[in-house]
């Protein structure tokens, strides 16, 4: 039995098979339609979200299975002070997989030291978000033609940004990747991303806190948004918020073949006026992220089209 807590969890032959299974979905998505009759996807949410609880249901359905979900902390037995090992235990008596987002660092790895079924982490804290990679990968790899060679621009919170982390995590196994960190100095990636992943797999990276001074060397540029909900005041995330605001006239010195990728929930980061740009690849993103689920449901309970 196999949980992907970390996007380490899977080896670089393992991400293109998924890859390779999420491209055949979306060209053949009647051969999978049944795949999964029978079987039960529990989707544990303990934050908030839209497209990774939603995109996971969404699979779940498309493979012809079915959908336990909480939605909040707020609805279940957590409210009342049950551990997530004695959550997880519990609802391996219901389901096949769970899915399980949860403001805790570290939190699926537990339910998946206590489940007797796969779990997937669908987002932990500030820590990891295997997922989002995942559709991550196989967005630039739809757009570029590969995950290798490519320089790529992380901007805005990096500190706390999870989709960040798990997608330089990923990355760095790729040869020819060049990481560009944009970020204020209060917002930098942490110490151990650089030590522990960048510097211990010899990747070429710099740090900057100015956009354009590197915009025309990018082939993706990877927004994101300053997270509200990680910070410990106000006055903080107020001052920081908006830091990086990409409109039409920033672009001008950018690749004309860039992509523009954010894992969303955008605020005021991305201009609504780029979304008509064929640069734009954020809502592809969210198409990718229910295919690429499909993909990683089917791999973990071992069924096959
Ligand atoms: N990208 C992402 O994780 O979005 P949600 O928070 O809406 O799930």
């Amino acid at each position: 039995m196999r949980s992907l807590i970390d996007i380490q969890d899977l080896s670089p032959a393992e991400i293109d098979e998924l890859i390779q299974t999420a491209n055949d979905i979306i060209e053949n998505p009647k051969k999978y339609a049944e795949v999964c009759r029978g079987k039960k996807l529990a989707t544990l949410f303990f934050e908030p979200s839209t497209r990774t609880r939603l995109s996971f249901e969404a699979a779940m359905y498309e493979l012809g299975g079915n959908v336990l979900s909480v939605s909040s902390g707020g609805s279940s037995s957590a409210a009342k002070g049950e551990s997530v090992a004695d959550t997880a235990k519990t609802v391996s008596c219901y389901a096949d997989i769970i899915a399980m987002r949860h403001p805790k660092e570290g939190a699926p790895l537990v339910a998946s030291m206590n489940a007797t079924i796969p779990v997937i982490n669908a987002g932990d804290g500030g820590h990891n978000h295997p997922t989002q990679t995942l559709t991550d990968l196989l967005t630039i790899s739809r757009e570029k033609g590969r995950l290798d060679n490519l320089t790529v621009g992380f901007c805005g919170d990096l500190k706390f940004g999870r989709t960040v982390h798990s997608l330089i995590s990923a990355l760095s196994r790729y040869t020819g990747i060049k990481i560009v960190l944009i970020s204020p100095e209060e917002l930098t990636v942490p110490g151990y991303i650089r030590t522990d992943v960048l510097d211990k797999n010899g990747i070429d990276y710099v740090q900057t806190t100015d956009l354009m001074s590197v915009m025309p060397e990018l082939d993706i540029l990877y927004m994101t948004r300053v997270q509200r909900e990680r910070f410990f005041n106000e006055e903080d995330y107020l001052r920081l918020k908006d830091s990086y605001i990409l409109t039409p006239d920033k672009l001008k010195s950018a690749k004309a073949d860039l992509s523009i990728m954010h894992p969303l929930p955008r605020v005021n980061e991305i201009a609504v006026a780029i979304d008509d740009d064929p640069r734009a690849c954020y809502f592809k993103q969210v198409f990718n992220g229910k295919i690429v689920r499909m993909a990683l449901i089917m791999k973990l309970l071992e069924v096959h089209a």
